[in-house]
């Protein structure tokens, strides 16, 4: 049985998740929904779905099996509920909302139906992750370093630079070292942030330029995460320390060093094209079970990422 297929948003990251949707021979590509009705027109053409400028329209017309939200922060919220009300499965681009409230608004639906969901924590799914994580369950963490090095996304000129609308460096883009901490050493308990801004001037820019995130684990671990838009690129990297061991991973490889070895092993998947096989099959055989990151958990990652925003106004160390 093939899997009906909508979007809601087809920007930046909906174009890749498409691309690798049409290589999935169980999805079908049948209806697109964005506000601008020239960029659906084309896209739909491409892929050859129907084009709505509103969502409602879209699920009102089409038999849809699961939808990809890949909306800006801003958009969600009532988006995700009337898709649960449907009991449409969905697969969320991270961050899942820039309210708590809110968020725990959709979660509850989301329970009471029961429904598949997937949140796009995409580096979750290296292989390398799971070779840390398999190598971890013995050992104590003490220290979780994690940084996020890189450039303005979208050059400064979209949504990304405003706080209101993206969240800003932390909640948008660091957010995905943030989940990969939580999954490797588990729930944070309080933080502590601080903000820098000053450098860049662009016009249309209200975010922090730096910031860091001092962070307590609940299993006693100490975290720290550092991010800046102030380089070029994107340039994730997480370092673990444990007794006599230092682990480091990026998005390329996974090093494991003591004093007399030093192992590396290469990212050797296509882990996005897996998290988008793994929600396919979910829905496809009313299974979660290999999904790597559902709503409640991706809401998780959001709630560290708002407080860490709420401790750099407040200059509090802030419990969860
Ligand atoms: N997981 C990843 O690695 C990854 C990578 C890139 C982006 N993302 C996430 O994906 C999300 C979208 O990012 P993007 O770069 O694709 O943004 P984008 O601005 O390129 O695309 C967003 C699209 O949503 C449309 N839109 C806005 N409001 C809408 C609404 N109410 N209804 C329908 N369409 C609406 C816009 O017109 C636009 O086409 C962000 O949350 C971002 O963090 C994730």
């Amino acid at each position: 049985m093939a899997i009906r297929i909508g979007f809601i948003g087809v920007g930046g990251i909906a174009g890749s998740h498409l691309s690798r949707l049409s290589q999935i021979k169980e999805a079908r590509i049948t209806a697109l929904t964005d506000v601008v009705k020239e960029k659906t027109a084309k896209v739909a053409k491409e892929y050859q779905a129907n084009a709505y400028t509103d969502y409602k329209e879209m699920l009102d017309q089409e038999k849809l099996d699961a939808v990809f939200i890949c909306l800006p922060p801003f958009a969600h919220g009532d988006i995700e509920i009337e898709l649960a009300q449907r009991e449409i499965p969905f697969f969320i681009e991270k961050p899942v909302n820039l309210y708590l409230e809110k968020a725990k608004e959709v979660e509850k639906i989301v329970k009471e139906k029961k429904l598949i969901t997937s949140v796009g924590y995409v580096l979750r799914y290296m292989d390398i992750v799971e070779k840390a994580r398999d190598f971890l369950k013995d050992k104590k963490i003490a220290l979780i370093l994690g940084r996020y090095f890189g450039e303005v996304p979208g050059a400064g000129k979209g949504w990304y630079s405003r706080k209101e609308k993206s969240g800003g460096q932390v909640v948008e883009q660091a957010t995905h070292i943030v989940d990969s901490m939580r999954y490797l050493a588990g729930d944070i308990d309080s933080l502590y942030a601080q903000g820098f801004k000053g450098i860049n001037k662009l016009e249309n820019y209200n975010v922090e330029d730096a910031s860091i995130v001092a962070m307590h684990f609940k299993n006693g671990a100490l975290g720290s995460l550092i991010s800046n838009w102030l380089l070029s690129g994107y340039q994730p990297m997480l370092e673990i320390i444990t007794q006599g061991i230092q682990i480091q991973y990026s998005v390329t490889s996974l090093k494991i060093i003591s004093k007399n070895k030093k192992e590396e092993f290469l990212v050797s998947n296509n882990y996005a094209a897996l998290e988008d096989e793994i929600f396919i099959e979910a829905v496809k055989n009313n299974d979660p079970s290999r999904i790597k990151s559902d709503y409640s958990d991706g809401l998780k990652t959001l709630e560290v990422t708002l407080v860490a925003n709420e401790s750099m106004e407040k200059k509090e160390i802030i419990s969860l």
